[in-house]
């Protein structure tokens, strides 16, 4: 077999998105929530799950979610797709959107990985905007991108993973307001940042909004959402598979809409952590954070970084390196976890920071 020509030369050339497989005693990689479900939760979850049918197919298009995300979030249910975790759902936007040639997809950099990936998988052609050098959008640039080729498809994660702020709205509004195709607006970290477009669906009919849950403590149940126009909902639909979200995160799904109050008081501990690991980073010689509305915190670090991030692991903790050679190529990213943990990254990295 020539498995060069059989897999698209898109996908042949490609690196798969680099997950870190080594367990560490710490883990602050990967922008989850570090606490546990509270116990009267679990117990609830339990119940609920006794009652499930797990010899049937779970209801097709997420119907139950689809209503209580839309009072949720004060849209209509036709404004609503659920996804098996957003990632699933940058997959179906750039499933149905035309791959023109001239460039179908455009996001800045560095920004969340899947959106090149995934589109590189599709066939599309992508455009990168490199960030300036205060991590904001370089506006002008996209702007001018959008008046000579107009792609259909603009991702802008808000706030930016990996470096963790909020771009400027008033350049996001240029953008709705310039183009013609659509702007995603990936509010994954929204509980983290308190700033959101879900008032401006009205305005713009080309915005397309994406929650997820994996960062308010449910990473493992896979669930996205988007909120949109009903008309691309409806298009969108015919590319989702129809079971895509399986019972259990359905079931989950609806308990979190309930419970919201006792799950956010978890992301507000979170943002109080992240003043206080800021500040802590800043204190260290060689170290400088950058500002974040997210879960995590970008740095910079003027030693040598991949030995640093080893000699963190060999003490047991996991943060996210980046092997990129642009912005992030002195930095990682470091998760905001419990205030245990947050010591403990801090108490190591001065020490290796020291040289010890
Ligand atoms: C900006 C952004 N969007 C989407 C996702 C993926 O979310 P999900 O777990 O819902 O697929 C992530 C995950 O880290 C992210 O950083």
């Amino acid at each position: 077999m020539d498995i060069k020509k059989i897999v698209k030369s898109a996908v042949f050339s490609q690196k798969a998105y680099p997950v870190e497989e080594r367990s560490c005693r710490i883990k602050l990689d990967a922008n989850e929530n570090p606490y546990p479900l509270p116990r009267a939760l679990r117990r609830i979850i339990s119940e609920r799950l006794e009652a499930v049918s797990l010899n049937r197919y779970p209801a097709p298009g997420s119907p139950g979610l689809r209503k209580d995300f839309a009072q949720y979030y004060g849209v209509d249910e036709e404004m609503i797709l659920i996804g098996n975790g957003s990632d699933e759902l940058i997959h179906i936007l750039l499933t149905a959107v035309d791959p023109r040639l001239s460039g179908s997809v455009m996001f800045p950099t560095p920004t969340f990985a899947m959106y090149g990936i995934i589109a590189l998988n599709s066939g599309h052609n992508i455009i990168e905007v490199p960030l300036n050098g205060r991590l904001e959008l370089d506006a002008d640039a996209m702007l001018d991108i959008i008046s000579d080729k107009d792609p259909p498809l603009i991702f802008l994660s808000y706030p930016n993973n990996p470096t963790g702020r909020c771009f400027d709205r008033d350049d996001i509004e240029k953008i709705l307001e310039a183009s013609s195709g659509l702007v995603v607006v990936d509010e994954a970290y929204f509980n983290f940042s308190g700033k959101t477009f879900m008032r401006d669906l009205d305005r713009w009919d080309n915005l397309v909004i994406l929650r997820t849950l994996s960062k308010v403590g449910l990473a493992a149940l896979r669930l996205g959402i988007l909120i949109g126009h009903p008309l691309l909902i409806h298009h969108l639909n015919k590319v989702r598979l129809p079971y895509n979200v399986n019972i259990f995160s359905q079931v989950v799904g609806s308990l979190f809409v309930e419970h919201s109050g006792d799950f956010l008081e978890l992301t507000d501990r979170i943002v109080s952590s992240r003043k206080w690991l800021f500040d802590e980073l800043m204190a260290i010689e060689g170290i400088n954070p950058y500002p974040s509305d997210a879960n995590f915190i970008l740095f910079s670090c003027f030693m040598e970084k991949d030995d640093v991030y080893a000699r963190l692991i060999d003490r047991g903790v996991l943060v996210k390196n980046f092997a990129s050679p642009d912005i992030l190529k002195n930095c990682m990213r470091v998760t905001v976890g419990t205030e245990a943990e947050n010591r403990e990254f801090i108490e190591s990295l001065k020490i290796v920071m020291q040289g010890e």
